[in-house]
């Protein structure tokens, strides 16, 4: 892989964003940790991480215990807010209502940023929990860079939107993933959210190159990334969240940190979570990363997997509601 010559990021979105180094989505199962060895630590101790992201929906109209920890760790720790909800794509009119009840979080959290995905999850009112890949055509870039704007208008703030992971393309895409992103950037000025893992696994799905797509992107607008371990189904790769982040995307990692120096990095990690301790020693493998280490271990196909597609509402549904 060519890293040798580096693009330096000096203008747009990313540079007039804070560097807040190495953070982790914020989780339910990691409050009581958090609780005992962090937040009754003095305000200057060593902090575990740089910064927290949480899953906006699971904060809108919370006032519980979940709502409480947010309050005591946005005291210590940058928040960046992250939805799963707002359909951007989606030929159903825009849901105001769900912007009004995402304004207000933002006036409580005071997040660094607020970041979606580029993807639709339902028509007709009905919400699939997924995040669902659009056609790659003039008409659907149209679609969503009138859509980009309006949320932009209405939360008096950049949108940040992340590439999605999928496992299926439209027959009549006539333009590639990367190309998409790229025109809508250009049209709406919104930032990007570069969810590393999610360009290996469409990579394989689609079978293009992961590498050009990372070159392609405006780098001046990526104000974030993502790091994730996903699951190798033989004939395809799903996007778990559940695993260890694989060698493959750590040097996918590497280029991406390379167009884009100082990008904020998360590790998200959604199913099957380890304690916190674990879960920050895989984070800190992004420095070994950067120094130049490869770490982890190529992922393979090693057998049938039923995991689920990661998708932190599952968890909702299912309980996990923080
Ligand atoms: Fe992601």
């Amino acid at each position: 892989m060519d890293i040798a010559k580096p693009q330096v990021v000096t203008s747009g979105l990313a540079a007039g964003m804070p560097a807040l180094g190495f953070g982790v989505g914020l989780r339910s199962c990691h409050f009581e940790w958090l609780l005992e060895n962090d937040l009754n630590q003095p305000a200057d101790s060593p902090r575990p991480v740089d910064w927290f992201e949480i899953i906006s929906e699971n904060f809108i109209g919370n006032d519980g215990f979940a709502a409480w920890m947010l309050e005591r760790l946005a005291e210590r720790y940058p928040i960046v807010m992250h939805g799963v909800s707002m359909s951007i794509g989606s030929t159903d009119p825009l849901d105001i209502v769900y912007l009004d009840r995402l304004a207000e979080l933002i006036e409580r959290v005071n997040p660094v940023w607020v970041s979606d995905h580029i993807c639709w999850t339902g028509i007709a009112g009905v919400n699939t929990h997924d995040l669902l890949p659009l056609p790659y055509t003039e008409e659907s870039l149209t679609h969503v860079a009138e859509r980009v704007l309006q949320v932009q208008e209405r939360l008096k703030r950049p949108l940040v939107l992340e590439n999605p992971s999928s496992y299926l393309q439209f027959a009549h895409s006539d333009m590639t993933e990367w190309e998409f992103i790229g025109e809508l950037v250009a049209r709406t000025d919104c930032g990007l959210l570069l969810d590393v893992n999610n360009v290996f696994v469409s990579a394989f799905n689609h079978n293009y190159d992961a590498e050009t797509y990372i070159r392609a992107l405006p780098h001046q607008q990526v104000v974030q990334m993502h790091l994730a371990g996903p699951t190798h189904c033989g004939t395809h790769i799903i996007d778990t969240h559940n695993t260890a982040v694989p060698r493959q995307v750590w040097a996918l990692y590497q280029l991406a940190q390379k167009l884009c120096p100082d990008c904020p990095t998360l590790l998200e990690w959604d199913a099957d979570i380890p304690d916190f301790p674990a879960l920050v020693t895989e984070l800190n493998k992004a420095r070994d990363a950067l120094a130049g280490q490869l770490p982890g271990h190529d992922l393979v196909y090693t057998g049938y997997s039923d995991s689920v597609v990661s998708t932190p509402l599952h968890y909702q549904m299912r309980g996990d509601n923080v």
